[in-house]
């Protein structure tokens, strides 16, 4: 299974376009620190690719990566299609830049998700005029082929019930709103996670983890307090839906017990992991801990 990371920030992105926190201060005076939203591409054949969720970054992301790039008919594009985790913004206003598609685009979500974006964003209706939107139900337990009939198949882990704010007043209260993405290559035998929101460490999620080749985990907060520290919340990182890295409720000691490859994604722009010279990186190194990079490549 091949992967290619486009991006690794949390909502808002490293620097978010009306922040002056030290992060994205940073990152404006250093570019290296920048990040864009978390995403992730999935090699599904010989010059064909799914993209984990879609980012309001995903022109310039795909600019990004010559292996995304279109080619050789003139609207002709190795993006394949789109897998969501879950429907907040940061993770799918990205499919209303995908306007221009020829052929129309493919889009996986569970239930609730595909709800959100086709009714309650509107997708639907808005697009239908631009391009065909195939809109794909994605199940749990042993999961569909993610791009036809053989290779890399994909499930859904529910995670939370987490609504994007704009659903607040959705009737679905299932714990299929935020999902882990498990994608698992028959090839090669190998399984990639990928959670980039955990609102919660359940036995499903141990178990799809430890069962897991490589795992992507939600690195949005360093610790519970710190959304409060930074002074642009009211609520602590876990009361947002994102289990912190440390202290109360924090994944990197369970993340330094499983077997395979770990890395911390979605990071937000006051976690002092986008600073590369801070010392909580040495931390997360002795726990065999990484923290994805952009653009980094993954060959599993
Ligand atoms: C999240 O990760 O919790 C969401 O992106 C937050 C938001 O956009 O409101
Ligand atoms: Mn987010
Ligand atoms: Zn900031």
């Amino acid at each position: 299974m091949l992967l290619q990371v486009l991006g690794t920030a949390a909502g808002g992105g490293l620097p978010q376009w009306n922040c002056a926190c030290p992060g994205c201060t940073g990152a404006r005076a250093h570019p290296e620190r920048r990040r864009r939203h978390a995403s992730l591409a999935v090699r599904v054949g010989e010059g064909r690719w799914y993209v984990v969720n879609a980012t309001p970054d995903i022109g310039e992301q795909i600019e990004e990566t010559p292996e995304l790039h279109p080619g050789p008919g003139a609207r002709q594009t190795p993006v394949a299609g789109f897998v969501l985790t879950d429907a907040e913004l940061d993770h799918t206003l990205g499919i209303a830049r995908l306007r221009e598609a020829h052929d129309g685009i493919d889009v996986l979500a569970t239930p609730p998700v595909l709800d959100a974006v086709r009714e309650g964003l509107r997708l639907d209706a808005v697009l239908g005029p631009y391009t065909p939107v195939r809109w794909r139900e994605l199940p749990g337990g042993v999961g569909c082929p993610l791009d036809g009939a053989s290779g890399i198949s994909v499930s859904a882990v529910p995670l939370s019930d987490k609504k994007p704010r704009y659903a607040a007043n959705s009737a679905d209260g299932g714990s299929s709103w935020s999902v882990g993405l498990r994608l698992h290559d028959p090839g090669t035998g190998r399984t990639l996670l990928y959670a980039p929101a955990l609102a919660m460490w359940s036995d499903a999620f141990d178990e799809a983890a430890r069962d897991a080749d490589c795992v992507f985990v939600d690195g949005t907060f360093w610790d519970d307090e710190e959304p409060l520290r930074s002074g642009f919340s009211t609520r602590t990182a876990t009361g947002m839906g994102h289990l912190p890295v440390t202290g109360l409720g924090g994944t990197a000691h369970r993340l330094a017990r499983l077997p395979g490859r770990r890395l911390y994604t979605h990071l937000n722009n006051t976690n002092p992991l986008g600073n590369p010279h801070a010392e909580q990186h040495k931390q997360l190194a002795e726990w065999g801990i990484e923290v994805a990079a952009e653009r980094m490549v993954i060959e599993l």
